[in-house]
C-alpha cells in the first residue's frame, strides 16, 4: 500500500500516565485522551505517537511490556483504544504506537516459560548463557554494564545460567537472531496495523543485534561498555528489512530511536531502495548540556547544539528525511535546559521556532507546547525513575547529597513526567483525586486554561508556528543553511525554496543582542511572519531570547 506524506506532517507525543486523567483514579488514560483529542488537533498537528499504552508491571513505565496485544487495565479497554483510534482518524490525525521489541518484562509470558528450562519453545526467545568460572566463583558471561541498573546479566537459578538485559533487571533482551522472535514481532505489527493504527515509534530499535561473542567492554566505562557490541549490530539491516515488508504492506510508517548512532550511519536506514525507517530518532541534539547523558551535565553550549542541529540538516538534505524534537519522555524539560526559567515566555517561544522550522517532521511532547518545566524534588525518594534512582544511588557517589540532588534535578526524566497542566485548579485539572505523580507546583502560572486565553502565550506560538509551517514551501521543502556558525548567542538560519526564502533568527541571550542579517538582505524587505514579542521590532536588535521570522520573496543570489 501507499505509504501517507508524513512529510508534511506534525506529531503530537503521548506518554499517557501523566496526559490525563478520565475516570478518576489519579492516572491518566485512554478516557482523558479521548477527551483531549480535539484539543491536539486545535494545535495544528496531523498525529499521534503513543508511548507504550500495553500491559506492563511499569519497572520502566509501559517500557517493559507484558502483553503486545492488550491496552493496560490503567488505561482502559481494547474498546476504548479502538474509539480513540477512530476519532483521531476523523480529526484528520494518523495515530502511531511505540513498538517495543529490544525486550520485554520478566513477566511475559514467553519469559516466564524461557526461564524455565533449556528445552521449551521459548527457551531460545531471550539472551541466555552460561555463567563463567573463576575456581568457585560464578561470574557472568562478559563484563557490560546496563543502561538502567548495574550488571547487564542476571542469573536465573531455574536454569542456572545468566539472562542479558541491556536495561533494567526487568526488562530481558529478546533474541532477535531466533526467527520466531522476528515472526512474533511480525505479528505484533499486524495486529495493531490490521486495526488501522498507522505506524509504529520503534524503541531502541538499532540495539536489537547483537555481536554474537558477546565480548567484554572497556571495564571503566560505566553503563555504556556494552554498547560498541549491540548497536548497529551485525544483522540489524536484514531483520529491519523484514519488519520493513510488513509495514509496506500497510503504507505504514516507521521511525527508529537510535540512540548515539552516527548520521552516516542512520544514512544507510533512512535511504537507498531498501529504506528500511522512514526516519530516526538521533540524541545529538540532546547532548548540548551534557556528555552522552544528561547525567553528566555541563553548561548548556549554543554552538555545541547548532552543530548538531546543522550536522543533521545538512547530512540528511535531499536523500531523508529528519525527525524534529527537543523534548520526550526521556529527557528534562527543553525550557530548563536550553532556555530560561526567568525567561520562561520567551525562551519557550524562541526554541520552538528554533527547530520546527528545520527541515524535517516536528514531534511536539505533552506539555512542550504550554512550557513545562523541570520538577526540582527534595530527595531522591520522591523520584519514581529506575534510571533516575540508579544513577543518584550508584554514581558521583563521594558527592553532598546537595549537589547529587542538583544533578537529579538537572538530568531527571520525571521532569518530562509530572501530570500535564490543565488548568490552576487542584492537580492541575490532570485529576479529581491526587495524582500518581507529583504535579510541578508552578501550575497555577503554566496550564492550558490560561494560555489559551493569551494571544501572546507559548501555546500559541506553537499553534501560530505549526500553522506557518504548513503552508510554506520553503519551510516544508526548501533548503537549510546556518548563518553565523560561530556565535554563542544567536541561531540565525534559513529555508529556501523556488518561491521563497525564510529566515529564522533566534537568540539565546538574556541581554539584548545586535544582529546583522546575511549579506544581501535587509531587514526591510522582509515580511515579518513571526515575533515573540508583542509591540514591534527594533531593525538591528533582538531583545532577550528574541525570535523572528522573515519571508523574502524569491531567490535574491
Ligand atoms: C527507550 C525509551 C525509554 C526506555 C528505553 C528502554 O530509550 O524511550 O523510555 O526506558 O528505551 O525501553
Ligand atoms: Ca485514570
Amino acid at each position: 500500500m501507499e505509504q501517507f506524506d508524513f512529510r508534511g506532517m506534525s506529531f503530537y507525543q503521548i506518554w499517557i500516565r501523566s496526559f490525563a486523567d478520565g475516570n478518576g483514579d489519579g492516572i491518566g488514560d485512554l478516557y482523558g485522551v479521548y477527551d483531549k483529542l480535539d484539543y491536539i488537533a486545535s494545535l495544528g498537528v496531523d498525529g499521534i505517537w503513543f508511548s507504550p499504552i500495553y500491559p506492563s508491571p511499569n519497572a520502566d513505565y509501559g517500557y517493559d511490556i507484558s502483553d503486545y496485544r492488550n491496552i493496560h487495565p490503567d488505561y482502559g479497554t481494547m474498546e476504548q483504544f479502538r474509539r480513540v483510534l477512530d476519532r483521531a482518524h476523523q480529526l484528520g490525525m494518523k495515530v502511531i504506537l511505540d513498538l517495543v521489541i529490544n525486550h520485554t518484562s520478566d513477566m511475559h509470558p514467553w519469559f516466564l516459560e524461557s526461564r524455565k528450562g533449556k528445552d521449551n519453545p521459548y527457551s531460545d526467545y531471550y539472551i541466555w548463557r552460561d555463567p563463567k568460572w573463576k575456581g568457585e566463583t560464578r561470574l557472568p558471561p562478559n563484563n557490560w554494564f546496563s543502561q538502567f541498573e548495574g550488571l547487564a546479566w542476571e542469573f536465573c537459578p531455574e536454569r542456572r545460567q545468566y539472562y542479558l538485559h541491556v536495561f533494567a533487571k526487568k526488562q530481558p533482551d529478546l533474541n532477535m537472531d531466533n526467527p520466531r522472535v522476528r515472526e512474533e514481532v511480525k505479528g505484533i505489527m499486524r495486529f495493531w496495523l490490521d486495526m488501522g493504527v498507522d505506524g509504529f515509534r520503534e524503541d531502541v530499535i538499532t540495539y536489537i543485534s547483537k555481536h554474537p561473542q558477546l565480548p567484554d567492554g572497556i571495564p571503566f566505562l560505566p553503563a555504556i561498555n556494552g554498547l560498541p557490541f549491540y548497536k548497529d549490530g551485525p544483522n540489524l539491516m536484514a531483520y529491519l528489512r523484514e519488519f520493513r515488508a510488513v509495514a509496506r504492506e500497510y503504507g505504514a510508517l516507521q521511525i527508529g530511536e537510535a540512540p548515539m548512532t552516527p548520521v552516516r550511519t542512520a544514512l544507510t536506514y533512512l535511504t537507498g531502495g531498501d529504506r528500511v525507517l522512514d526516519m530516526m530518532i538521533q540524541f545529538d541534539t540532546m547532548m548540548a548540556d551534557c556528555v552522552m547523558t544528561e547525567y553528566v551535565h555541563h553548561p548548556f553550549s549554543l554552538r555545541k547544539l547548532k552543530r548538531a542541529f546543522s550536522k543533521w540538516q545538512l547530512a540528511l538534505a535531499g536523500k531523508a528525511w529528519n525527525a524534529l524534537y527537543l523534548e520526550n519522555h526521556d529527557h528534562p524539560r527543553v525550557i530548563s535546559r536550553y532556555g530560561s526559567e526567568k525567561y520562561w515566555r520567551e525562551s519557550g517561544t524562541m526554541l520552538a521556532a528554533a527547530y520546527l522550522f528545520q527541515q524535517g517532521t516536528p514531534f511536539i511532547y505533552q506539555g512542550q507546547e504550554i512550557g513545562m518545566t523541570n520538577i526540582r524534588l527534595n530527595s531522591i525518594e520522591e523520584y519514581r525513575d529506575v534510571a533516575t534512582v540508579n544513577a543518584y544511588r550508584r554514581f558521583f557517589r563521594f558527592q553532598s547529597v546537595k549537589k547529587r540532588l542538583r544533578r537529579i534535578h538537572n538530568s531527571s526524566r520525571d521532569s518530562a513526567r509530572t501530570p500535564m497542566q490543565w488548568n490552576g485548579s487542584e492537580n492541575a485539572g490532570f485529576s479529581p483525586v491526587k495524582p500518581w505523580f507529583t504535579v510541578n507546583p508552578n501550575y497555577p502560572d503554566i496550564n492550558v486554561e490560561k494560555e489559551e486565553r493569551d494571544g501572546q502565550s507559548i501555546l500559541n506560538f506553537y499553534r501560530k508556528c505549526l500553522r506557518l509551517r504548513k503552508r510554506s514551501p520553503a519551510l516544508l521543502r526548501g533548503d537549510y543553511r546556518e548563518y553565523c556558525p560561530r556565535s554563542r548567542r544567536l541561531y540565525l538560519y534559513e529555508r529556501r525554496s523556488p518561491e521563497e526564502r525564510i529566515l529564522i533568527a533566534c537568540s539565546f541571550s538574556p541581554k539584548e543582542q545586535h544582529w546583522k542579517l546575511p549579506k544581501g538582505s535587509r531587514e526591510k524587505d522582509g515580511e515579518l511572519l513571526l515575533c515573540n514579542y508583542p509591540d514591534g521590532t527594533a531593525a538591528g536588535l533582538l531583545r532577550p531570547y528574541e525570535t523572528r521570522v522573515l519571508r523574502f520573496a524569491g531567490e535574491t543570489e
